[in-house]
Parts: C-alpha cells; sequence; structure tokens
C-alpha cells in the first residue's frame, strides 16, 4: 500500500509540484526530500508515493535516492550524525572522533542507537576541510570538533531531546 502525507505535507508537496507545471518530475528530489522528513526515511513506500506526486516511474524515484547517498534508507535517530571521514577531516582526527561516538552511543559501527536519539553515519567530505574535522547534526554544521566538544554536544543533545 503506498503510504500517503497527511495534510500539511500534502499541501507542501503540491506547492512543490506548482513551481514545476509542465514537468513535475522536476520536484522529485524536494519531494524525496518532504518524504524523508515526513516518514523519517525513503522506502519502497515512500518511492511511491513521490513516483505518483511527479508523475514517474518508482525506478526512476529509486534511482535518484541510490545516488543520493544521503537519503535514509534504513530508520535514523532523532539526531542524525555524519561525521566527514575524508583525508582533511582523517588527519586532523576523525577516526578517533568516530571511536569516541560510537563508544558514547553504544554503537559498534554506523547505526541507530535503541532510543532512537541518535544515529552515526561515515560521509565524504562536507565542504568545510579549513575547519576539520567536522561533522554535522541533521542540518547543522559542527567544525573544528575535538573530543571534548563531541562529548559536549551529546549531553547538550540529550538535554534537548
Ligand atoms: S575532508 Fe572533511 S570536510 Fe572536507
Amino acid at each position: 500500500m503506498t503510504k500517503t502525507f497527511p495534510p500539511q505535507r500534502q499541501t507542501q508537496a503540491e506547492a512543490l509540484l506548482k513551481h514545476y507545471p509542465h514537468h513535475p518530475e522536476a520536484a522529485m528530489l524536494p519531494m524525496l526530500n518532504l518524504a524523508e522528513s515526513e516518514f523519517g526515511l525513503i522506502d519502497d513506500e515512500a518511492e511511491l508515493l513521490v513516483a505518483e506526486l511527479c508523475r514517474v516511474s518508482q525506478v526512476r524515484v529509486h534511482n535518484a535516492w541510490a545516488f543520493y547517498h544521503m537519503y535514509a534508507r534504513q530508520p535514523r535517530g532523532k539526531y542524525h550524525i555524519r561525521v566527514c571521514h575524508n583525508i582533511s577531516c582523517s588527519l586532523l582526527g576523525a577516526e578517533h572522533l568516530i571511536d569516541i561516538l560510537q563508544e558514547k552511543l553504544g554503537l559498534e559501527g554506523e547505526g541507530t542507537t535503541e532510543d532512537k536519539l541518535f544515529s552515526i553515519e561515515r560521509v565524504e567530505c562536507l565542504g568545510s576541510c579549513g575547519t576539520a574535522p567536522a561533522l554535522l547534526v541533521n542540518e547543522d554544521l559542527y567544525e573544528n570538533m575535538t573530543e571534548e566538544k563531541i562529548k559536549n554536544l551529546l549531553e547538550e543533545l540529550r538535554l534537548k531531546a
């Protein structure tokens, strides 16, 4: 069964489509963003919903999802932490920071904590090499990270949750 958007998201979806009255397929990526915001991940049913709204095949939506690695296939935590592990960040301690994160969150690798509060993902360059090591928490960029900053950040996020 296809997922559906609740009324508020449906209004947002229709507003998106109005930007591309003759090419609804052009709304596919922002529609995927909308679906991920609503459902927390892009699964087969979310792909089908996006396909129907954008009037394309599910295969096209799936291919777009597969190309852009930032879309979630597995449920993510409320705070999704993307840690850059490219060269600048690695040289400045990203691997150690990932170890700290995993230890603090009780995760062996990438994944989501049992309470669904945090998830970790290794990602490629975040475009913040000059302020490495860098990470994203959802859409917020954190730069010049240290072990101390990571510990404080986790505390802050736990308090906010
Ligand atoms: S290498 Fe990490 S932000 Fe560029």
